[in-house]
Formats: structure tokens, C-alpha cells, sequence
């Protein structure tokens, strides 16, 4: 007999032809989310859950599964997962690293791009008609050459961040818990230091750190108080690591010159002031949406969970 599968939102077309051959699948109705009521519902007879980060996993979700092996997330974040408790139960949690580095540093870039020379206001400028002439003063934005690019998680994507950015003669400051070996800080040109004389010295400060207890809030308003006024914050990583209600008033006070966003502290909300800056770029969670990442990334989802089903150790399993 085939597994009992929940998912909870459609994968890509092609990835669910896969799926539907090897288990018996439940697949949420809805394009919206999968409204909580239904989860709980839904879950109680699965044996492997194949879920995203929009799904809050937690005790109430795994005490509703008896039978539950494995939760494959769609994504490398697992900060929707009560990790503890399902490995206090027996249950395997996976990810999907690695396939969506590359389109989140691109993405990021693009977003030190946009803030730091105005793309955003500028194609505003030009729909509304206002645009009658080239003029020295128009859009000034700052130059990328020689300066500072803090990065707060040097991990996988913080590093190909630094990869691409010295393309543009940033030079790199970094904070990690972990610092990294010398001879790759040798390669990147990236030298590592405190998180304080990170906010103290950067131009340009990205955010590549997973989301746990302890990088909650990890910008607030302490931290918005040491930067430059000319700093530009660009946050692909979690939107609570960052107390947006302090950007807010760090980008009104002009404790920081721009803001490029991603993430978001109350996704899919958004700090309503931050609508009507404009310094600010805002995106909808799009860092990994590259058909070739967000197609890897079912496709390891799909085989995460298959490894799970069958009592092999899965390829990306997290490790608590
Ligand atoms: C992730 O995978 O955690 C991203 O936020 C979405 O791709």
C-alpha cells in the first residue's frame, strides 16, 4: 500500500506527476493557503506531510498525526517547524538548501542595486510623465565601488552574496557565530567582526541569518542608533530578525538612508508606512522564484520525503 501524503499546496506541475506515481496524495483544493482548521483535519491518518513556510507545524499540527514519519518543507528556512517537538516524537524534518542560494544572492544584489541607486522611484518617475530631460541632479544614489558590505550569517547565501558583491569592489565585513575558515575569508576578501562594529561600519548591511530565538529582533532600535545615516538595510533572509516597527522610525528619522525588503515581521503584512516611503524597495518573498530554484526545490522536497517514507535517511534532513 502506497503512503498517506498531505500536501498543502500544489507543486509545480511537472514535480507532481512524480509525486501522485509513489504515494497516495492528499492534495489541499484551495490555490490560497491551507486554512488551519483544514490542516488539523487533514493531517490526522498521513504518514509524510510536504508543506511550505506559509504552514505553521507546530505541537497541536504533529499531536494531530499519529502516524506522521516525515515533514518535508518546501524551502530551507525551518523556523515554521516546531523542530524540537517533532524530534521528540520520532519525526524527520527536511529542507531544501543549497538549490536556492544562487537565485537568493542574485536577488539580493538586485535589491542593494535598487535601493542604493533608486531604481524603483525612478521607474516610477518615468510611468508617471514626469520625466522631461536629462539634469546633473536627477536620482542621485550612491555609488557601490568602495564601500562597506556588512553581512550579518555568512553561510551559504551570505557567501555567495560576497561572491557577487565583489564584483562591484565592495569591500566585506561580516559577522557569523561561526567565523569562517581563513582561506576561504582569504578568497572572498571578507574579514570577519562583531555584529556591533558591523552596524557601525557598513554602507550597505544584508541579513542572511535563519530565523531562531536568538536572531529575533536582532536589528532594533539599539542597533538602527549605531548605524551610518547613510546605511541602506536589505533583509532576504526572515522578516522577524528584523523589529520592522524600529525601521520604521529609523527610515522616518533618518537613522538610515533606504531599506530593501523581501521579508517581512508579519508576513504577508506590511508595516503600513512602509507603503507610502520612497526609499524603500519592497518584494513579495521572492528571493528563491527562479523556475530553474523553485523547480530544484520541489524536486528535493519530493525526494526528501520519499526517502523519509521508506525508512532511508533523507538527503537533507535537519539536524536539532
Ligand atoms: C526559503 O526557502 O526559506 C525561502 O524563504 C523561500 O524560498
Amino acid at each position: 500500500m502506497k503512503p498517506r501524503v498531505l500536501l498543502t499546496h500544489p507543486l509545480l506541475p511537472e514535480v507532481m506527476d512524480c509525486l501522485e506515481k509513489e504515494v497516495e496524495l492528499e492534495l489541499a483544493t484551495s490555490e490560497a493557503l491551507l486554512p488551519r482548521e483544514e490542516l488539523l483535519a487533514r493531517i490526522s491518518d498521513k504518514q509524510g506531510l510536504l508543506c511550505f513556510l506559509t504552514d505553521q507545524i507546530d505541537r497541536e499540527v504533529i499531536d494531530r498525526a499519529p502516524e506522521l514519519k516525515i515533514i518535508a518543507n518546501c524551502a530551507v528556512g525551518v523556523n515554521n517547524i516546531d523542530l524540537k517537538y517533532a524530534r521528540s516524537r520520532g519525526i524527520l524534518v527536511t529542507n531544501t538548501p543549497d538549490v536556492l542560494t544562487e537565485a537568493t544572492a542574485d536577488l539580493t544584489l538586485a535589491l542593494i542595486l535598487a535601493t542604493a541607486r533608486r531604481l524603483v522611484e525612478a521607474d516610477r518617475f518615468c510611468r508617471q510623465g514626469k520625466f522631461l530631460g536629462w539634469q546633473i541632479d536627477l536620482f542621485l544614489g550612491q555609488e557601490l565601488t568602495g564601500r562597506v558590505l556588512g553581512i550579518i550569517g555568512f553561510g551559504r547565501i551570505g557567501r555567495a552574496v560576497a561572491r557577487r558583491a565583489r564584483a562591484f569592489n565592495l569591500k566585506i565585513i561580516y559577522h557569523d557565530p561561526q567565523r569562517a575558515d581563513i582561506l576561504l575569508e582569504r578568497e572572498l576578501g571578507a574579514e570577519f567582526c562583531s555584529l556591533e562594529e558591523l552596524f557601525q561600519r557598513a554602507d550597505i548591511i544584508s541579513i542572511h541569518a535563519p530565523l531562531t530565538p536568538q536572531t529575533h529582533h536582532l536589528i532594533s532600535r539599539k542597533e538602527f542608533s549605531m548605524m551610518k545615516n547613510t546605511a541602506i538595510l536589505i533583509n532576504t533572509a526572515r522578516g522577524p530578525i528584523l523589529d520592522e516597527k524600529a525601521l520604521v522610525e529609523a527610515l522616518k528619522n533618518g537613522k538610515i538612508q533606504a531599506a530593501g525588503l523581501d521579508v517581512y515581521e508579519n508576513e504577508p503584512s506590511i508595516e503600513p508606512e512602509l507603503l507610502s516611503m520612497d526609499n524603500v524597495v519592497l518584494l513579495p518573498h521572492i528571493g528563491s522564484a527562479t523556475f530553474e530554484t523553485r523547480r530544484k526545490m520541489c524536486l528535493a522536497a519530493v525526494k526528501n520525503l520519499l526517502q523519509g517514507l521508506r525508512g532511508e535517511r533523507p538527503e537533507n534532513l535537519v539536524e536539532v
